[in-house]
């Protein structure tokens, strides 16, 4: 790991924390904040873990907890060990007293159409899916697979299992089939709902022939597969003996109860795949009361939902941000959460505008990206849509620029909604540094100091805190409610994945760098191993260049990202080969068949050598500056400093 040259360059010209300016909430928001008192700051630091009561008691137990934390095996912390609850009925059943009624999701579907569904509604459909996966077999503890696109039934599935006590493990639709079989295997899971297709603008594509393929790869037995019909006739895809139509099952259920299953605080809520520092993903898992009292606690607090809003997140289910915030934390606090299937510019480049106006939507999280595109097709979109119902706005996955910050804040936010610029990981589960919007001063480009209760710090190779502006680690030198249980590999791999002992104790090591202020706020300035944040989803770089390097004729690659949300490819070929259009093509096959559409190469560089330094180490952080453009320093330390300007000059020309 080094960070050195990591300076928190982007792609505008500005650095992420640069400009030095304070944002003060304004009344008009203060005054009626879910989190309104500054002394939660001083509260958490002086209560310790007990503090975080706060959060579970936002939750209905079923058997109340005495203990908070349990650390008396670091790092293998349990939270609020004692307790037992079920979160579906915390994101379900509790609503129906209060809130029958009131609508718990609204969907907008890629054609237009439009599904609402109550939380009674709801109560029902979770109840029917869930008395159909005991009756095929589903068990407390077995892993059911979710492996569908932005519809209603996958919040449904997800709900379903948690009710049973059935973990599940939600695989993003792009993925491949070679993906989709890694992670059936690695789960060890046994059921899958998938469905027949779903579509990408006017195309129908075939989720069910992938969810066959990857059936033919998995070692695994797959018991029995529930199929949505998402497409209506348009595919016409025959089940075989263990497969299911999931209407069929809502109908043969329908009307059913099946009792929440009383899980302990520590039990398996729901693993999620990421990828971490080697070529194969990583199975974060995820304990039950722990994760949804964190989630609860900071969607109300950070994101300041209530359940007369009507909130969208736009992330996608299939990755951690959909989890916690489209899905649990929403539910959890009873609101009502907006799912839009399609994409946002289509039919044309206001789809976000007008689902915010049409709906109402008083909080809005997206990310950075998201943001840089709205920004580049330009501020009349957004003008010619009535936005005032929005009160505060989010932004996560990567850091933002203060230029894009007031943009957002300006064109979107109406010039004063506060914007909380949320920093978190799959493995923390739920946001862990941010503003609360109420009380503490927004910096543009700096998301901010750690949330009451989190102690993250910035520190160097032995641990020690960072003077200001100096770049070191970031690190949690303290567990946290939402922190990850462990990994699917087991305790040997999640201890050395991520903590370290000091003298002052155990440290979670978030792979990033960072900065920090005089004030305590945090700048982050990007992965400090090797995995890259692109599009908003995380890959590891050896994961895509060992796809690419199954090319026939391929000797070596390195994958940076651009800064603009792209992927680059740089590629040594052997001699004999020519580096064409078909090479590119196959390379492309490679990467949609080991990953999915989403890892696809936006550029491919075909280079004689790549640098490299002295002991053979692929300079990554040199090609990222070629990529974005970017000045580089002095590279006649390389072994072979002759090739950067052919590079250079390459990646100019294309
Ligand atoms: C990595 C985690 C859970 C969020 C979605 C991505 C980067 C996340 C920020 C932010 C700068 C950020 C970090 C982090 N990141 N939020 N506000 N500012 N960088 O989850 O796929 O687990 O990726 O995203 O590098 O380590 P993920």
């Amino acid at each position: 790991m080094d960070y050195a040259g990591v300076d928190g360059r982007r792609t505008d010209g500005s650095a992420a924390g640069e400009d030095g300016d304070v944002v003060e909430p304004l009344s008009a928001f203060s005054d009626r904040a879910v989190a309104s008192d500054p002394e939660l700051y001083e509260a958490f630091a002086e209560e310790g873990p007990a503090a975080w009561r706060r959060a579970a008691d936002l939750l209905d137990w079923e058997t109340d907890y005495e203990t908070v934390l349990d650390d008396g095996d670091p790092p293998f912390y349990e939270w609020f060990p004692d307790g037992r609850l079920n979160a579906a009925a915390n994101c379900v059943d509790r609503h129906l007293d209060e809130r029958r009624n009131q609508l718990a999701i609204r969907w907008f579907g890629k054609r237009g159409e439009r599904r609402s569904y109550t939380y009674l509604d709801l109560h029902r459909e979770v109840n029917a899916v869930a008395a159909g996966l005991r009756d095929l077999g589903v068990e407390e503890d077995d892993v059911v697979t979710l492996y569908l696109p932005m519809i209603p039934e996958l919040p449904i599935a997800m709900l379903a299992c948690a009710r049973i006590g059935a973990p599940h493990n939600v695989v993003f639709a792009g993925l491949s089939a070679e993906a989709l079989a890694t992670r059936i295997d690695a789960a060890d899971s046994s059921y899958l709902v998938t469905c027949d297709g779903y579509y990408r603008r006017e195309d129908a594509f075939n989720q069910k022939s992938k969810a066959d393929n990857a059936r033919l790869r998995a070692d695994a037995d797959l018991s029995a597969t529930v199929v949505v019909d998402r497409l209506g006739d348009t595919l016409d895809a025959p089940l075989g003996d263990d497969e299911h139509e999931y209407e069929a099952i809502v109908d043969a259920h329908d009307g059913e109860t099946v009792e929440p299953v009383a899980r302990d605080a520590t039990d398996l809520l729901f693993v999620m795949y990421t990828s971490g520092t080697t070529g194969r993903p990583k199975g974060v898992e995820h304990a039950t009361g722990g994760y949804l009292s964190h989630v609860a606690w900071t969607t109300r607090n950070v994101l300041d939902v209530r359940p007369d809003d009507t909130y969208w997140c736009a992330a996608d289910i299939g990755w951690i941000t959909g989890h916690s915030y489209g899905v649990y934390g929403p539910l959890s606090v009873g609101t009502t959460t907006l799912l839009y299937e399609g994409s946002p510019d289509y039919p044309d480049r206001d789809r976000v505008w007008d689902l915010i106006e049409r709906n109402a939507v008083s909080v809005f999280y997206t990310s950075p990206t998201a943001i840089r595109s709205f920004m580049k097709w330009g501020a009349e979109y957004p003008e010619a849509h009535d936005l005032s119902s929005i009160r505060l706005l989010g932004t996560v996955g990567e850091s933002i620029t203060p230029k894009a910050w007031r943009w957002y804040r300006e064109h979107v936010g109406g010039g004063e909604a506060p914007i909380v610029d949320t920093w978190w990981q799959t493995e923390t589960g739920a946001i862990s540094l941010a503003t609360l919007p109420g009380i503490t001063p927004m910096k543009p480009g700096k998301v901010g100091p750690p949330l009451p209760g989190i102690d993250a710090r910035v520190v160097d190779e032995d641990g020690e805190p960072v003077d200001p502006g100096e770049p070191g680690y970031l690190a949690i030198a303290a567990p946290w409610p939402g922190m990850l249980r462990g990994l699917r590999e087991g305790d040997e791999r999640y201890r050395r994945e991520y903590w370290v002992e000091g003298e002052d104790g155990w440290r979670y090591r978030t792979g990033d760098g960072a900065t920090v202020d005089e004030d305590g706020y945090v700048t982050i300035l990007g992965r400090v191993d090797d995995v890259i944040n692109v599009r908003t989803h995380r890959f590891n770089t050896a994961e895509l260049e060992s796809a690419i390097v199954g090319a026939e004729g391929v000797t070596e690659a390195a994958v940076v990202g651009d800064g603009d949300g792209k992927i680059v490819a740089y590629v040594t070929t052997r001699g004999d080969v020519d580096p064409d259009e078909s090479l590119r093509e196959a390379i492309g096959g490679r990467l949609a068949r080991a990953v999915g559409d989403v890892a696809r190469a936006d550029r491919i560089v075909f280079t004689p050598d790549l640098p490299k330094t002295r002991s053979g180490k692929i300079m990554r952080r040199l090609l990222e500056d070629i990529a974005r453009g970017d000045e580089f320093g002095d590279v006649s330390a390389l072994r072979n400093p002759e090739v950067v300007g052919e590079i250079e000059s390459a990646v100019r020309e294309m």
